[in-house]
């Protein structure tokens, strides 16, 4: 069954945004560090409070130096799908600015959101290009924090793993029958207008 049959959204929206989704079997294609850039350029054109960009990225390929260490980033079951990928990239995003021109650190509460929409934007970047990104909150933050030295006014977001979709038996016997694009809670369970709704 193709994507857009499991995924039907019920406005039309453009296709990227169901095609998007989150693969854990991944080929072990390499990934080059220019289509790296260009995933991680889409994020740094999201939108963020005050223009702050608090965005931040590390990111290690495979076979290079740094992969052993960014996979020990990794729970054990993220571990175990994906020791494939082609990259892993670490989020994370800074609590504070400054407003241009004065010499203040604010605080920045829009941190997080701030650093999802580029996350969301790297995502679809990667997808559109034949890459998929697959968000992890099963990581280890003390351990990123102390291995990579990310100062304390800094918050580990999340881990991205990006490689190639490729076929679910590449996986783990105990994942396979996972391996499919999800679909979402209807509309009208979480936006409505003038009035609060809660479908779940
Ligand atoms: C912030 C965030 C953290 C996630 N953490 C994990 C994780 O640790 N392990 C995992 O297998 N999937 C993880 N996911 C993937 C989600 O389960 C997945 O995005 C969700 O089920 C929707 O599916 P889709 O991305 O294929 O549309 C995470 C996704 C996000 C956005």
């Amino acid at each position: 069954m193709d994507i857009q049959t499991l995924r039907t959204p019920s406005y039309p929206i453009d296709a990227q945004f169901v095609e998007r989704w989150s693969p854990r079997a991944f080929t072990l294609d390499p990934i080059d560090e220019r289509t790296v850039l260009t995933i991680l350029e889409a994020a740094r054109w999201a939108p963020s409070s005050y223009n702050s960009q608090p965005w931040r990225f590390v990111y290690a390929r495979r076979d290079t130096d740094h992969w052993d260490s960014f996979l020990s980033f990794l729970n054990d079951f993220n571990r175990s799908w994906a020791g494939r990928a082609a990259a892993i990239v670490v989020v994370m995003s800074k609590r504070t600015f400054r407003i241009p021109g004065k010499d203040e650190e604010l605080s920045l509460p829009t941190h997080s959101f701030d650093a999802g929409a580029a996350w969301a934007f790297l995502a679809l970047q990667a997808s559109l290009i034949g890459w998929s990104a697959h968000a992890l909150a099963g990581i280890n933050s003390d351990h990123i924090r102390s291995k990579l030295s990310i100062p304390d006014d800094f918050s580990i977001e999340a881990c991205v793993a990006v490689g190639r979709a490729g076929d679910a038996a590449l996986l783990p016997h105990f994942l396979r029958a996972k391996e499919v694009p999800s679909d979402r809670r209807p509309l009208v369970d979480m936006a409505a207008e003038g009035r609060f709704v809660d479908g779940t």
